[in-house]
């Protein structure tokens, strides 16, 4: 007799709705899977495992996830349990410094960690943040506003400005993870006919009604650099793993004389403050390398200073330097 599953969700402008049914049809229609709204759920007792779901407000799950999560966790330790968010920010080595709050890291599996370190004893199978929608036209006020002062404080640029319809979804994540769920939890192979299904996502509204030729999704740089008043970064990716780009960054440091102190260390991330004193200012560099299950056998990486362009003169040439060591050999990935 096969596993009963439920993906159970919070939602409130449906974009994690399409998610959990793209994911019942993923996981395969010959399986027993419920699809259900948190309200819809009186009890996990009968699934043999539970797929929780939800968007993500002010980096972190919702509250009635958060609550799903709390009233159910003696049940759902004893069970096999995943984790999936929609978000708008998707790249996981992105670093946010918000007014009046210390830097932390922000985007996809990275919003789950509150709820991971907070129930410790449901260990889930399989994790995932994927992006996903805005449908600008149809936010309620607050919510309005709210994305336009985001778009306002954004040091890094705000894409979605001047879309009625922004996504961020990568499908690959959606797949990847509907994959483990299929062999970590119900001993399947993994599908390679999961591109069949990305109509459960790709629909046909416009990005915007009257600019045609805006694209609603593209898909984020990997290279980049940015060099503003406001923040120095740079964005790229190398072949190798985590391990690799952990030694190599340790090697960086050690050669230049930079305190480096690891704030974060996951399965799939790293993110370190790299201190150091320039012309008798102490500069922080913060550096963080991720892996993404979109992109496999390479390693993500991104360098940001938010100091003044006066000051960070000396860290701008480190960071280049931790370029030439971490890029060198051919590991560079355009
Ligand atoms: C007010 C507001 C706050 C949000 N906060 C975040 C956030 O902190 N991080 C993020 O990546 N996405 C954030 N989002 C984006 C949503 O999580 C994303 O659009 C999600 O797909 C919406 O899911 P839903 O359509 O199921 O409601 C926010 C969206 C709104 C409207």
């Amino acid at each position: 007799m096969s596993k009963k599953g439920l993906i159970a969700y919070d939602t409130i402008y449906s974009s994690t709705n399409e998610v959990a049914y793209w994911l019942k049809a993923l996981i395969g229609d010959d399986q027993h899977v419920e699809v259900k709204h948190f309200d819809q759920v009186i009890s996990v007792a009968p699934y043999d495992y539970v797929i929780i779901g939800s968007y993500t407000r002010w980096e972190k799950p919702s509250k009635r996830t958060q609550k799903f999560i709390a009233d159910n966790q003696r049940e759902l330790a004893g069970k096999q349990v995943c984790y999936f968010l929609t978000c708008g920010d998707n790249d996981e080595t992105m670093v946010l410094k918000a007014p009046g709050q210390t830097a932390h890291l922000i985007a996809g599996r990275n919003y789950l960690m509150c709820v991971m370190d907070q129930y410790p004893d449901i260990k889930p199978v399989a994790i995932g943040g994927f992006g996903g929608r805005e449908c600008m036209p149809h936010l309620n006020r607050i919510d309005t506003f709210q994305v336009w002062m985001v778009g306002k404080l954004a040091k890094e640029s705000a894409p979605w400005e001047g879309l009625e319809i922004w996504e961020s979804l990568v499908p690959e994540r959606v797949e990847y993870f509907a994959n483990e769920v299929r062999e970590k939890i119900l001993g399947l192979p993994p599908r390679s006919d999961s591109e069949q299904l990305r109509w459960f996502w790709n629909s046909v509204q416009p990005a915007n009604r009257s600019a045609a030729d805006r694209h609603k999704y593209t898909p984020k740089k990997y290279e980049e650099r940015m060099n503003t008043k406001k923040i120095y970064f740079s964005r790229s990716r190398i072949r190798g793993d985590l391990d690799l780009a952990v030694r190599l960054i340790g090697d960086w440091a050690s050669q230049n004389g930079i305190d480096l102190q690891e704030q974060k260390r996951s399965f799939f991330n790293v993110y370190y403050h790299a201190n150091k004193q320039y012309n008798g200012k102490a500069i922080t560099m913060h550096v963080v390398a991720a892996e993404f299950v979109e992109d496999p056998g390479n390693v993500q990486l991104s360098f940001r200073t938010w100091d003044k362009p006066g000051v960070r003169k000396g860290a701008e040439a480190d960071i280049t330097r931790a370029e030439q060591l971490l890029w060198a050999d051919g590991r560079k990935v355009g």
